[in-house]
């Protein structure tokens, strides 16, 4: 695991270096995309660099990690509104092929045609991760098997708290995700995990350098053989 400590402006363009890189060399490479704020930087490079005709997502796929259950493409909470404001409509990825899961039809069937699609674009090559305060990957929570694949996921109440700051009230934030699994997100050949912030330093820590075990999903990237951590001097604080 390669581990990058600078400030939050700095983390964006080099981990937006990774995808020049990658789509320098593979213009048709499969982008594995996440959301909630720690992105937003980096997307802001992203959308940033297309403008200024140095990247092309044109021949690139996306597979998104997670989706809450209930919420239509249309909700301005749902992931699909968020991956299409902060990114997809501000570059040039065909969106038939920018994917995030349905929270809509989360049928068996469904969900199993997730990984299979993934497949089917010849697996993810770089799988982008934030870290919820728990550990969570996607919406992988504590125990969450390392065998997982997309699945429907019951959010922890931490979970809803944390991201009740985007919705009215409380009761307003979905009980459930689909979301990649672990094994999805493991089987991808390379994954970019962010965290910023003073509030992810205790996570981080276990994640890192503690045991890797299913109570700290993201203690499963240090099993990973091509992974690169960026964080802030504050999120890497207790490293
Ligand atoms: C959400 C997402 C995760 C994300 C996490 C952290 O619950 N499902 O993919 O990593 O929250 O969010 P933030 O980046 O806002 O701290």
């Amino acid at each position: 695991m390669k581990l990058i400590v600078d400030k939050a402006a700095r983390l964006a363009e080099l981990a937006a270096g990774q995808y020049t890189a990658l789509l320098s060399n593979k213009p048709a490479a499969v982008l594995g995309f996440a959301t909630g704020s720690t992105p937003l930087g980096l997307y802001a490079v992203l959308c940033r660099l297309h403008r200024e005709g140095k990247l092309s997502f044109r021949e690139a796929t996306s597979f998104n990690l997670d989706e809450y259950v209930g919420l239509a493409p249309t909700h301005e909470q749902s992931y699909k509104y968020f991956m299409m404001q902060n990114l997809f409509s501000q570059i040039d990825l065909p969106l038939e092929r920018a994917h995030v899961p349905s929270g809509m039809d989360v049928s068996a069937e469904t969900l199993a045609g997730y990984d299979r699609a993934i497949a089917a674009a010849g697996g993810i090559d770089l799988q982008l991760l934030g870290i919820g305060n728990n550990g969570h990957i996607g919406f992988n929570e504590p125990g969450t098997p390392f065998e997982s694949l997309t699945h429907v996921v019951r959010l922890t109440e931490s979970t809803r708290q944390a991201n009740a700051r985007f919705f009215d009230s409380i009761d307003q934030v979905p009980t459930q995700a689909a979301t990649m699994g672990i094994r999805t997100v493991m089987n991808a050949r390379s994954l970019l995990l962010i965290a910023l912030g003073r509030a992810k330093a205790e996570i981080i820590r276990a994640a890192l350098t503690g045991p890797v075990t299913p109570e700290v999903p993201a203690s499963v990237i240090q099993l990973h053989p091509d992974c690169t951590v960026y964080c802030d001097e504050e999120a890497a604080a207790l490293l």
